[in-house]
């Protein structure tokens, strides 16, 4: 669905620049939960902001079920931002003096789309991430789960096949914050693919695959497998079903000693 090949990302400061992302390739599929983790500065949230169009890249290609996004002039750009893609943040990013449900339909109005119109289906979504009863709240009458839930909402009014999320749970406490977790989840069982940000390698076990992003390149891709008694473990995917066959990644050596969810076993 969603194809990276080679791509840069520089930030220019003063004289400094600082290289974000390194060359990165890898490939998002339709209906999977994707975790991209790494410590802070890895280039994550640069990483998440490109697959979103909301910045582009310096060099590479991203391309979108087959179209370059690159390619794609301002208001294409923007309807794919509309369209194609929900963004969940960190800090929510409600509307304070909007009720739930007119959060929710926030997207819609920005679409052209009358509030009232899109009231039935800001409620059907409300429901969905169980917050039915809370559609007239706003956003200091919840707790943050309930805002976080609202902004799940919010993210799936325009039926994006993309789910873009940004430490998601990261302002959460852990029980609310699994329930998020379980949340996105079941969204990627729908057929949308999710792509979160996290520090929280608990995070892991809820997704299908775990990137592992160091000094703006790939450290390592795992996959997330589950046993019959509920255990959990990260094996690493084959280099070649995450990038093309005649290509490789560079900076692709493991380090001893470095691979750190690799091999570890999650636990709940
Ligand atoms: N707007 C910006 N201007 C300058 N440097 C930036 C900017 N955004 C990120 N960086 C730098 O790029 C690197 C990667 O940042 P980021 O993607 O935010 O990492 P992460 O989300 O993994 O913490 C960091 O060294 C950061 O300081
Ligand atoms: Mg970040």
């Amino acid at each position: 669905m969603l194809e990276l090949t080679d791509v840069t990302k520089q930030y220019r400061v003063g004289e400094q620049t600082v290289r974000a992302l390194d060359g990165i390739s890898l490939r998002i599929e339709a209906g999977e939960f994707t975790a991209i983790v790494g410590p802070s500065g890895s280039g994550k949230s640069t990483l998440l902001h490109l697959l979103g169009a909301l910045d582009s890249p310096d060099s590479g290609s991203i391309r979108f079920q087959d179209k370059e996004i690159g390619d794609l002039d301002d208001d294409r750009q923007s309807e794919f931002r509309r369209h194609r893609v929900g963004f969940v943040f960190q800090f929510f990013n409600l509307l304070p003096t909007l009720t739930a449900w007119e959060n929710v339909a926030i997207p819609k109005l920005l679409d052209g789309t009358g509030l009232r119109k899109a009231k039935p289906r800001a409620l059907e979504l409300l429901e969905l991430v169980g917050l039915g009863d809370r559609a007239e709240h706003r956003p200091a009458e919840l707790s943050g789960g309930q805002m976080q839930r609202v902004a799940v909402a919010r993210a799936l009014i325009m039926d994006p096949p993309l789910i873009l999320a940004d430490e998601p749970t990261g302002n959460l406490d852990s029980k609310t914050g699994a329930s998020i977790l379980q949340l996105l989840a079941d969204i990627t069982k729908e057929g949308n693919s999710v792509v979160m940000v996290t520090h929280d390698m608990g995070a892991v076990r809820y997704c299908d695959r775990v990137i592992n992003l160091r000094d703006g390149l790939i450290g390592s891709i795992d996959r997330v497998e589950r046993a019959d008694d509920g255990a959990v473990r990260t094996v690493p995917e084959e280099p070649a079903a995450a990038i093309t066959a005649d290509e490789t990644v560079p900076g692709d050596e493991t380090v001893p000693g470095d691979e750190t969810v690799a091999t570890d076993e999650v636990r709940a």
